[in-house]
């Protein structure tokens, strides 16, 4: 069967989030059950230039004001199977993010940039891309995506081709003025309320929440939230009328990327079964960073996104009683400048116990998760979450919020088989009180080993979830 993944990022050429880890790992792991899946990339410059064997396959000519819009066809170092990639230098070869320009705001042009990444997926579905290959189903993610969606379904071409949509983030939807409908070139009805329309602007998320045969999302329990109003980022209605067609697929680990036994950013190896290397890349973490070098201090970390989703008010709160009980914290994120210059501040005044990184930097990220021994997600929501995975993986205990995938993957319960510490209110206390409960925890070395290799033994490969999309692949041909 041939599936075609359309996304904006994907590990480790381009990525802001999650979602690119996704996007690496989904496509190699189906391709294990037999699938034959492609990917379909915008041309951003870190995209193409690490294009392989690169040939140009069709010429689009002037599409939503780029000219030219060529599609090509290569390899990618990540992936066993072809990508195709949108070459259209006046969209997308330029510095900075995806999405936005170096001083945080979005590219003026998104609409039409993400447009083009539909468009062009609904060209390869009519087979209009490449002759000699068409996908039966394009498989879209998050909002950049979604409008192959509408694509598909406006095209008579593509009467037999099937769509699936996957929600990594609903409060990311992909809003621009209704005024600008008309760019998309689609039909005036696309733009009702039972279509693009939300709330007198033009929501591209809303294209595959409309018209995807298939809707899923990250994990199953933000697939129920999403279905209330304190989760559906004013979407739940409609996920509510298409709850026959909506599941939650937890996401998985790259074993190639995240492996304690093989991590070529670590100072030491380790596993299950050989713990001790874990407390090398504790102390090497503690000397990077400044931290006193006590080896019975508890050291926490995060590793994040820098925003409200994501709870750090929450732990600016909570940190202050936690430094004073002796923990250590190494900090790693970037994003909202409040937030970022309250953590300078609070790291100057616990000099010692808070290392604290404001930037972006994947090898630094894995030898955070390796060597602390406790991670915190204090998430006000969170779809699937990946650090929390990569931790359990690496025997650092996650702290979390019970919400979306953080409560489907850690396990709070009986001595026996806790995983970790679990808070339900978003509220510093509660938070303060899991990590309190860590700490307590740790004073007891045998029970904190027997949680570590608890942890470790978890498996959040992601065959398992690849087994059940393709699955829903089957139900749809
Ligand atoms: P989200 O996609 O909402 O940001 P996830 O937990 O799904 O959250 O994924 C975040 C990914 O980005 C993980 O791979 C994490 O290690 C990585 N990451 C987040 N912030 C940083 C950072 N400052 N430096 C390096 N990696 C980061
Ligand atoms: C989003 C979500 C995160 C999820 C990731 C990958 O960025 O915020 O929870 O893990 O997508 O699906």
């Amino acid at each position: 069967m041939r599936i075609l993944h359309v996304a904006a990022e994907v590990h480790p050429l381009v990525k802001t989030g999650g979602l690119a880890d996704v996007v690496g790992a989904l496509p190699p792991a189906l391709a294990d059950l037999g699938l034959d899946v492609r990917l379909l990339l915008p041309g951003l410059p870190a995209i193409v230039s690490a294009l392989q064997q690169r040939r140009e396959i069709c010429n689009f000519g002037a599409q939503f004001g780029a000219s030219p819009v060529r599609l090509c066809i290569g390899r990618i170092a990540s992936q066993p199977a072809p990508v195709y990639v949108i070459d259209a230098p006046d969209l997308y070869r330029r510095g900075g993010s995806p999405y936005q320009a170096a001083d945080g705001s979005d590219w003026p042009d998104n609409l039409q940039r993400f447009a083009l990444l539909g468009w062009v997926a609904a060209q390869l579905a009519a087979g209009a891309g490449d002759p000699a290959w068409q996908p039966a189903i394009v498989h879209a993610h998050d909002w950049h995506a979604a409008l192959a969606c509408a694509y598909v379904r406006a095209d008579p071409r593509c009467r037999s081709m099937r769509t699936v949509f996957t929600i990594h983030n609903l409060a990311f939807q992909g809003l621009f003025p209704a005024a600008d409908f008309g760019l998309l070139g689609l039909p005036q009805e696309f733009m009702q309320t039972e279509g693009l329309e939300f709330y007198g602007r033009l929501s591209f998320m809303k294209a595959g929440l409309v018209w995807a045969d298939r809707i899923t999302t990250v994990s199953p329990t933000y697939a129920r939230e999403i279905a209330t109003p304190d989760y559906g980022c004013g979407m739940d209605g409609m996920i509510r009328h298409r709850a026959a067609d909506v599941s939650g697929i937890l996401n998985g680990v790259d074993p190639q990327v995240w492996n304690p036994l093989t991590d070529a950013d670590l100072p030491a190896h380790f596993s299950a079964q050989q713990l001790a290397g874990k407390g090398s890349c504790k102390q090497a973490l503690q000397q990077e960073l400044g931290l006193k070098p006590v080896a019975g201090a508890l050291l926490f970390t995060l590793v994040s996104r820098l925003s409200h989703q994501k709870g750090i008010d929450l732990l600016l709160e909570a940190l202050p009683a936690m430094f004073a009980s002796g923990a250590q914290l190494a900090l790693l994120g970037s994003g909202d400048a409040q937030l970022q210059a309250a953590l300078q501040d609070l790291s100057r005044r616990w000099p010692g116990q808070m290392g604290l990184r404001i930037g972006y930097d994947e090898a630094m990220a894995h030898r955070m998760i390796a060597g602390a021994d406790a991670l915190l997600v204090p998430s006000r929501f969170e779809p699937c979450g990946l650090t929390q995975l990569y931790a359990l993986r690496y025997g650092t205990l996650p702290v979390v919020r019970r919400t979306g995938g953080l409560a489907d993957t850690v396990l709070d319960g009986d001595e026996a088989g806790s995983t970790g510490f679990i808070f339900d209110a978003a509220t510093a206390p509660a938070l303060q009180g899991a990590m309190q409960r860590a700490l307590l925890a740790y004073a007891r070395p045998a029970h904190w080993q027997a949680m570590q290799r608890q942890a470790m033994a978890q498996d959040f490969s992601w065959q398992a979830s690849a087994r059940q999309l393709a699955l829903l692949y089957q139900s749809l041909s």
